[in-house]
């Protein structure tokens, strides 16, 4: 079964990373607040060594490869090391993201946070698991009770958006967090240990598993404007469904106050 290659990828890639811990890293920049290390690119390799021997007939399209022709319908989406700057602090806090795609639409997908050992799981139409409990995304309704998830990107105008909207919900919610691994905060959103996220530019790698978690396990996941969301949308929006409407109806707010000036006035606009 599938989800079964997945596991034993995303697992083959946890060993790798478990393993470096012992030695010293080679960290490469590759662009702006961009990095890339050794044990990307080794974690990778046994990814797409478990998948070459399993499913070859299958495409692939990982962070920290060029993308190949397209052969299959099926495709694997991979994020060998999400969170790679965490990685490269020992700050404890990133994952391997694996999702299989069919006709662009995630199938399956699983999350493993290595350090933790511990595995977020989804099928399609089969629910959601970490550790092969079931997950339920949290029941909060009042935005004054909301824990909510985001993550910074690396340009300076989305940085801006970015910071308006922390100037917005920072006054409704409960309180915002960042731990710097799209995908591990997706699976928070889906355990229900916060009630939404959101992500102004993720690449298809880092959500592709995340968001069918998120959605096997009760959530919703749109654009920021709470459009659908598909694995080629770079905006993210993930809540636990019962919050869904009253965030969009914030994000456009943030958005209509900063529309007319500078984006990077648009927090001071609502304080
Ligand atoms: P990465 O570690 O694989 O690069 C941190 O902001 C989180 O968002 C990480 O999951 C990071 O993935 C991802 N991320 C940050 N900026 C991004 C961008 N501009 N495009 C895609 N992913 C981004
Ligand atoms: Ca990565």
């Amino acid at each position: 079964m599938y989800l079964d290659v997945a596991l034993e990828a995303a697992q083959a890639a946890g060993e790798v990373i478990r393993a470096s811990l012992a030695r010293p890293v080679d960290v490469q920049s590759k662009g702006l607040r961009n990095y890339v290390t050794d044990v990307d690119l080794e974690a990778e390799r046994v990814i797409l060594d478990v998948l070459n021997r399993r499913c070859p007939e299958h495409d692939v399209l990982t962070e920290e490869s060029p993308p190949e022709a397209r052969r299959s319908r099926y495709r694997w989406v991979i994020d060998p090391i999400d969170g790679t700057l965490n990685f490269t602090r020992g700050h404890p806090c990133f994952s391997v993201s694996v999702a299989l795609t069919l006709d662009d639409a995630p199938l399956l997908g699983v999350v493993y946070d290595p350090l933790r050992d511990q595995c977020f799981a989804a099928r399609a139409g089969q629910g959601a698991t970490c550790d092969g409990v079931p997950l339920h995304t949290s029941g909060t309704e009042a935005m004054i009770e909301a824990v909510i998830g985001m993550d910074w990107t690396r340009d300076a105008a989305s940085r801006a958006r970015n910071a308006a909207l922390i100037g917005r919900l920072s006054q409704s919610c409960n309180v915002i967090r960042s731990c710097g691994s799209a995908a591990l905060a997706l699976g928070y959103v889906a355990a229900g240990w916060w009630d939404a996220y959101w992500h102004l530019s993720l690449q298809p790698w880092d959500a592709a598993a995340g968001a069918l978690i998120v959605r096997e396990a009760g959530g919703q996941v749109t654009d920021l404007a709470g459009q659908r969301w598909e694995l080629d949308t770079a905006p993210l929006l993930a809540s636990n469904g019962k919050l869904h409407a009253r965030l969009c109806a914030e994000i456009a707010e943030v958005g209509r106050s900063s529309s007319d000036s500078d984006p990077r006035l648009g927090v001071l606009e609502q304080t």
